[in-house]
């Protein structure tokens, strides 16, 4: 399909599939086990209704669409998540994201297990001061790490987002259904008390990615972070884990202040502005999106732009009808919290 006839973040999924071969588009698509944490990233936007205000200036919204993520300066409050593999999509695989970032002024993370290495997406930065956060997983061998750490830190990267929800592999009936690799990695030694000797061996802030109750929340707060993720890595780890939005939700109800604290950040079935604007709602500060930034880069670098343009415009306008003039100035009233499944 031509690029131009997408309309919107989905639409990306149903191109790919054509583009891409059975075993590399199921590597994007898989969730774990019966998907049902896959499917309900996806779902559980719908089951919260919006409050929409009218009679509401919102002539200037598009200009409250930039936002900082710890400190630097982006256009929009999403960003994308750390992907492995883009290779599979396309041949300049992670360069076209990185490209595509610099392009839309927005955040990205690469992913340590991607097609290109750390030297390589680093060198492909649109200007000197395009910022991106490495995303790591690590191993025991504390040579190792410090040696990743360093390699990071010469790239010019402005923060380490350590992915915690991963302590084994991920269990992909899709995925072994069709006879592909698992790429992400286990391991079982990752504690609190690693996470502050690995904070001594870097400058930069290490974020936690994977966080999914307000008492790992409260403990990631205790625990000195800048900043965490929410995160069900896109319902690849743990089926029936819950939803980002789910979590963010029992945040706001039980521990509010964590939003003030520490920059929280979310991800997984971001597909719509209206999804991304509940999750601002709430108090988390910029969302991530994986799968359709993977599935874009069929297209190149091109596909990556048009994911970030749509999204852009569909947060600008889905904020307008909702009657919101300044995206900071979300709050909770925009949404009905109370839960339902029926239409
Ligand atoms: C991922 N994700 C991921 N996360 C991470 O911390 N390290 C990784 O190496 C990967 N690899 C990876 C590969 C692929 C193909 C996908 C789809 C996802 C999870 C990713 O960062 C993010 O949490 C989810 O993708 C968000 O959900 P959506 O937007 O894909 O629904």
């Amino acid at each position: 399909p031509d690029l131009d006839s997408l309309v919107g973040l989905p639409d990306f999924e149903w191109a790919a599939r054509r583009k891409m071969n059975t075993s590399s588009y199921t590597y994007y698509r898989n969730g774990a086990a019966g998907e049902w944490s896959y499917r309900n990233n996806l779902e559980v936007f719908q089951r919260f209704r919006l409050r929409p205000r009218v009679m509401v200036d919102i002539t200037n919204i598009e200009s409250t669409l930039p936002t900082t993520i710890l400190g630097h300066d982006f256009s929009a409050p999403f960003f994308i998540s750390p992907c492995a593999r883009a290779g599979y999509a396309h041949p300049d695989a992670e360069l076209n994201l990185v490209k595509g970032a610099a392009a839309g002024n927005i955040l990205y993370m690469p992913a340590l297990y991607a097609t290109k290495s750390v030297e390589e997406i680093a060198a492909a930065k649109g200007n000197s001061s395009q910022v991106l956060f490495q995303q790591v997983y690590l191993t025991e061998n504390d040579t190792e790490t410090l040696q990743l750490f360093s390699r990071i830190e010469a790239t010019g990267s402005k923060a380490i987002i350590l992915t915690v929800d991963s302590a084994a592999d991920g269990n992909r009936h899709r995925a072994k259904r069709y006879g592909v690799g698992s790429a992400d990695s286990s391991y079982s030694y990752l504690t609190w008390n690693l996470y502050h000797k690995l904070s001594n061996m870097t400058s930069l802030p290490i974020i936690p990615k994977g966080i999914q109750t307000v008492d790992d929340a409260r403990l990631a707060v205790q625990n000195g972070v800048k900043a965490f993720m929410i995160s069900n890595h896109g319902g690849r780890q743990l089926d029936t884990t819950p939803s980002s939005l789910e979590v963010a939700l029992e945040i706001h109800n039980e521990a509010p202040e964590i939003f003030k604290q520490v920059e929280v950040y979310a991800d997984g079935g971001v597909r719509y502005g209206a999804d991304v604007l509940k999750l601002l709602a709430l108090g988390v500060r910029a969302v991530g999106v994986g799968r359709p930034f993977m599935f874009s880069n069929v297209y190149g670098v091109d596909g990556v732009k048009r994911v970030i343009e749509m999204l852009k415009h569909e947060v600008a306008i889905d904020a307008a009808n909702l009657g919101v003039g300044d995206l900071k100035k979300i709050g909770p009233q925009y949404v009905n919290w109370k839960s339902t499944n029926v239409w």
